[in-house]
């Protein structure tokens, strides 16, 4: 825990503690070509990294190749990132406030995908019962809920995460892509293509509808190695891939609780209208 916010115990929050192992990635010597990819854990992470993986190297194969851990808050000795080839790919679940310092002063590209986040919360419920090694939750469901409310799970605040992220578009114009995963799952063709402009990554409509297909949740499910494994064995970052599941979640005193504190916390935040807020409505 730092600063009020829990961690996975990944090897250098373990070694290290979070305070260094926070200020380690701060100071992760960024090459200015770098790419970051930012978002609060269950938001849609491995689909976005493939579709800006595939624009990158041009091509709808999926990177089954790459093993190497580009999570930032994973690696224990970052010497291992120096021999990934330019433009490399990184990404983390961590506050805006804790990215390389570096990769803002060249203003870096930065890719980040919001999620609703009653979704955005099942899903993670499901990761954490899973993961019995960094998370090793293992509560029922109202009891995630309740950490959840109380920003008590790992990476904190759903609330803090975003707004900080909202803020630097402010800060840094340019310098952020911001897609919804609603957004990218009505209309990836379109979205795949905003997406390429950013990354000014020059590409044919056939190739973009082919990352589409590619990317598919179902394609990704079947043919994506899943390099994260549960305690048991079994591949879990492919779930369900749909939009409003947390439905299957919430209770109707729950959802009342969650509207509360959402309208609180997020009234005034421009990403409120990049997910259907009727999915958020019972
Ligand atoms: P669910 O648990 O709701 O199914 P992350 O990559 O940030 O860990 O997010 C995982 C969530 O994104 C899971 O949500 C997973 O099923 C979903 N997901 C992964 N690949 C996807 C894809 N290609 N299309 C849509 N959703 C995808």
């Amino acid at each position: 825990e730092h600063d009020g916010v829990c961690y996975p115990s990944f090897l250098p929050f373990r070694e290290k503690g979070a305070e260094q192992a926070l200020k380690d990635i701060t100071n992760f010597q960024s090459r200015d070509t770098d790419i970051m990819i930012c978002t609060y854990a269950k938001s849609g992470t491995h689909w976005i990294n493939e579709i800006t993986s595939m624009l990158i190297r041009k091509t709808a194969e999926l990177d089954n190749i790459n093993k190497a851990t580009t999570m930032l808050e994973t690696i224990s000795d970052f010497s291992v990132t120096d021999d990934l080839p330019s433009p490399r790919l990184l990404n983390t679940h961590c506050q805006f406030r804790y990215l390389p310092k570096g990769h803002i002063e060249h203003r870096g590209k930065i890719i980040h995908m919001i999620r609703n986040p009653k979704d955005t919360c099942a899903s993670y419920y499901h990761h954490s019962r899973k993961d019995n090694i960094f998370l090793s939750f293992f509560g029922t469901w109202n009891e995630f809920f309740d950490l959840w409310m109380s920003a008590k799970c790992a990476y904190g605040s759903w609330y803090t995460y975003e707004k900080d992220i909202e803020q630097a578009e402010k800060d840094y114009p340019g310098m952020i892509f911001t897609c919804s995963y609603e957004e990218m799952k009505k209309d990836p063709k379109t979205e795949i293509r905003k997406l390429a402009d950013f990354l000014e990554v020059q590409c044919t409509d056939k190739l973009i509808e082919d990352i589409a297909k590619a990317t598919s949740f179902e394609n990704m499910k079947e043919n994506k190695i899943d390099f994260s494994k549960a305690g048991d064995g079994t591949t879990f970052i492919y779930r369900k891939g749909i939009v409003g599941d947390w439905k299957n979640h919430f209770t109707v005193a729950q959802n009342e609780q969650f509207d509360a504190q959402y309208v609180e916390e997020f009234q005034d935040c421009s990403y409120k209208s990049m997910f259907d807020l009727e999915l958020c409505t019972i």
